[in-house]
């Protein structure tokens, strides 16, 4: 089975303490689970979680991405999740609360010291002040080894700085914006924080649009009923599908061969236009075969 690696639009958190969720979540239409023994698992839990999510890893059928966010490498108990993840045949290793470079060097060669397979991929947690304004240095310093996404930890962010920020998330943007723009300069995935009020579909719909608006990859999430709103949002919607194809058909056309610009509908459009137009068709067809894989979500 080929998995679809660049399809990030709904990334759940499943904490590793909790057995009901972690069987349930075999079964959801998630794109990737970040399986979390860090700030969802209590102090007294950590070891317990560890094994339990040790036994499910080697029995899920989970067809998405595999993420582990682990507890502070240099921890303890950091050090005993990086083992436990690294022959656990999972994607990446989230990494919380980075600040600087040397993080990200420090897990790298862990993972390295511990033979872990090459294509055993980083992910950082940007949640802390120092991560957001340090974003683009940890960005291009984490790339050469094995960094693939940030995931911004909105709720860190708001703990660590005192910020109130509005419901449309107006204080956050400059900092968010400054996220994405760190992780687009240097090939990063990035995902959005998660959002909290789980009565409130309207609020995520919303902030799932604005979070596709801004440039994020897809969103984090806490519950199944999440996992829907945010496919809908960070896929491409019918519209974008039906003009991708006119696209790619205008530029088929044989009096357009050869042609760098064409107009369509009364707009200019380029070649740029057309790559990005295959890229659409390319995602609807990863979707497709994604929603066959995982055809229940009883959530
Ligand atoms: N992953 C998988 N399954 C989940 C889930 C999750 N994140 N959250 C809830 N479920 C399951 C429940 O186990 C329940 O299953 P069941 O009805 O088959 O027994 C079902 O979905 C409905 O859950 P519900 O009763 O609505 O919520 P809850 O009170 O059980 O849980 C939370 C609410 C917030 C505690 C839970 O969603 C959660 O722990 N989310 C993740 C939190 C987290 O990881 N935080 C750290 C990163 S921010
Ligand atoms: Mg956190």
């Amino acid at each position: 089975m080929t998995k679809t690696r660049s399809l990030l639009r709904s990334i759940l958190y499943v904490p590793g303490a909790n057995a009901r969720a972690l069987e349930k979540s075999d079964g959801l239409a998630a794109d990737g689970i970040i399986y979390d023994l860090e700030d969802a698992v209590a102090p007294e839990a950590k070891g317990p979680s560890r094994e339990k999510l040790r036994e499910h890893l080697a029995a899920s059928r989970f067809p998405g991405l595999k993420i582990v966010r682990i507890n502070p490498i240099e921890t303890r108990e950091g050090t005993e999740d990086l083992l436990m993840a690294r022959g656990s045949g999972i994607d990446a290793v989230l990494l919380p609360k980075v600040e600087d470079g040397d993080m990200l060097e420090a897990a790298a060669r862990a993972l390295d010291e511990m033979d872990a397979p090459a294509g055993l991929r980083l992910w950082a947690m940007i949640e802390t002040p120092r991560g957001i304004a340090r974003a683009e240095k940890i960005a291009r310093k984490g790339v050469r080894g094995r960094l693939s996404a940030f995931v911004v930890g909105t709720n860190d962010i708001r703990l660590a700085t005192d910020i109130q920020p509005d419901a449309g998330r107006t204080e956050l943007l400059p900092w968010l914006m400054q996220i994405v723009l760190a992780a687009k300069a240097n090939g990063l995935y990035v995902l959005d924080g998660v959002f909290g009020d789980l009565r409130d579909g309207e609020g995520l719909r919303l902030e799932c649009a604005a979070g596709r608006r801004m440039g994020f990859d897809g969103k984090t999430l806490i519950h199944p009923a999440q996992i829907d709103p945010a496919n809908a949002a960070f896929g491409p919607s019918e519209a974008e599908i039906g003009e991708a194809e006119a696209i790619v058909a205008a530029f088929e056309r044989p009096d357009n061969a050869g042609r760098g610009v064409i107009q369509l509908d009364g707009r200019m459009v380029e070649r740029l236009h057309l790559t990005q137009a295959r890229r659409v068709l390319l995602r609807r067809d990863e979707i497709a075969t994604r929603s066959f894989e995982t055809p229940s979500n009883d959530a």
